[in-house]
């Protein structure tokens, strides 16, 4: 018997099936007898646009499923990461492919629209499955005419598209895991009283201030001083459980009261080793809402450019629609927000030592303490 490795027969076109994705452009205006040259390029961007969503989804399931356990074991945080940052790159990627679209001279475009109608990337089900994955809501998206959203699609599509809104998204489960977080409270230590008492002092002493600045004019001082008021307002609102909640129903907030303070626990004290990872992981939550929203802003310019004022091929007011919804659809906007309720490291107070300890990495505590 041989152990001589034989040559593979694998051939790099068949392996990745080239003959099927080569063959899968099929322009509408080459079958009317006159081909437009263009809609190639359309249907390629597009067929690309489509392949990088699977991979972004092929990450996302992955992440997903890592939450999905009861307790998310903390050593998946950095391969969570690692998932997350690559669909970040990718969207990188896919803000700046609209510059290969806008190579289509608007006129050119004109020349096979016609015959896309009522098709439109609208109707993108990977492209709606990821803005429903990460956490979008139907109450979140932007109405464009009386006919549902659902109507747009064919009914198997429509179908699975509601089935993943009864799914926990990645919304849901970083929300989850915010609320089960240890370390804000225990027989020494409360972190809420303690942020909200430097808090307290902070504005304090922002008010002795404007009180007492020899530059300030009266009206300057009356009116920086409303504008605190409505600061301390904003902060009560943070406060006060019953406020919280109130805003939560008005769809003000969406973060559960006791995940938004543990994802300030974490913004505060992100210098603390064991916070360092999950800092990172809320940083990039931040950075793909970010880049989903810098292409839809991209996308409604790009068709501005091409169709005007047009309505677009289904049905919508077209740019407008679209401006409209890049300006409304966040999905991670309270951590965005949560910048307005930070500190400075020197207002912030000091965690206690035995905290600190826990905190820490294991070899630095031995480290510190021989
Ligand atoms: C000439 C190029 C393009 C034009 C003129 C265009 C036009 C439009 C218009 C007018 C809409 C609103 C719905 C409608 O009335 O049809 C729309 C939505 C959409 N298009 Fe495009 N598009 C173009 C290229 C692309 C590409 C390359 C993609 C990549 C997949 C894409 C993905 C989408 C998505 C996902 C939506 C839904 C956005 C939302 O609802 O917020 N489009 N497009």
């Amino acid at each position: 018997m041989t152990t001589e490795a034989q040559p593979s027969d694998l051939y790099y076109g068949d392996y990745l099936q080239l003959g099927r994705l080569l063959g899968a452009q099929a322009p509408l205006s080459r079958r009317q007898g006159s081909e437009a040259h263009d809609e190639m390029l359309f249907i390629i961007v597009h067929q690309t646009y489509e392949l990088w969503f699977r991979q972004i989804l092929h990450e996302l399931d992955a992440v997903l499923q890592a939450f999905s356990a009861a307790r998310l074991d903390e050593r998946r945080l950095a391969s969570i990461c690692a998932k997350l940052e690559r669909i970040s790159v990718i969207q990188h990627l896919l803000v700046e492919q609209i510059s290969v679209i806008e190579t289509m001279a608007p006129q050119d475009f004109l020349e096979f629209r016609d015959l896309l109608v009522p098709a439109s990337g609208f109707q993108s089900l990977q492209f709606r499955a990821i803005e429903i994955k990460l956490g979008l809501r139907e109450q979140d998206r932007t109405a464009f005419s009386a006919c549902a959203f659902y109507q747009r699609f064919k009914p198997a599509d429509a179908r699975y598209l509601r089935a993943l809104h009864t799914e926990p998204s990645l919304f849901d489960q970083v929300d989850a895991w915010l609320a089960r977080m240890p370390f804000l409270q225990d027989k020494h230590y409360d972190f809420w009283s303690s942020y909200r008492n430097s808090i307290e002092a902070s504005l304090s002493a922002d008010q002795q201030l404007i009180k007492t600045h020899p530059q300030l004019s009266a009206d300057d001082k009356e009116r920086q001083l409303a504008q605190l008021t409505q600061t301390r307002q904003q902060f009560d609102c943070l406060f006060l459980p019953e406020a919280y909640e109130s805003q939560r129903t008005q769809g003000l907030v969406r973060l559960s009261h006791r995940a938004i303070q543990a994802a300030l626990f974490i913004y505060l004290y992100r210098d603390e080793p064991l916070l360092q990872q999950p800092f990172g992981l809320l940083k990039l939550l931040v950075e793909v809402d970010e880049q989903l929203t810098a292409w839809r802003y991209r996308h409604a310019l790009m068709v501005q450019r091409m169709l005007g004022r047009r309505i677009g091929t289904g049905g919508s007011s077209g740019h407008d629609y679209l401006r409209t919804s890049a300006e409304r659809t966040q999905i991670f906007g309270d951590f965005f927000n949560l910048a307005s309720y930070l500190l400075p490291r020197s207002k912030l107070a000091p965690l206690p030592a035995e905290l600190t300890r826990l905190l820490d990495f294991h070899f630095s505590t031995l480290h510190r303490d021989a």
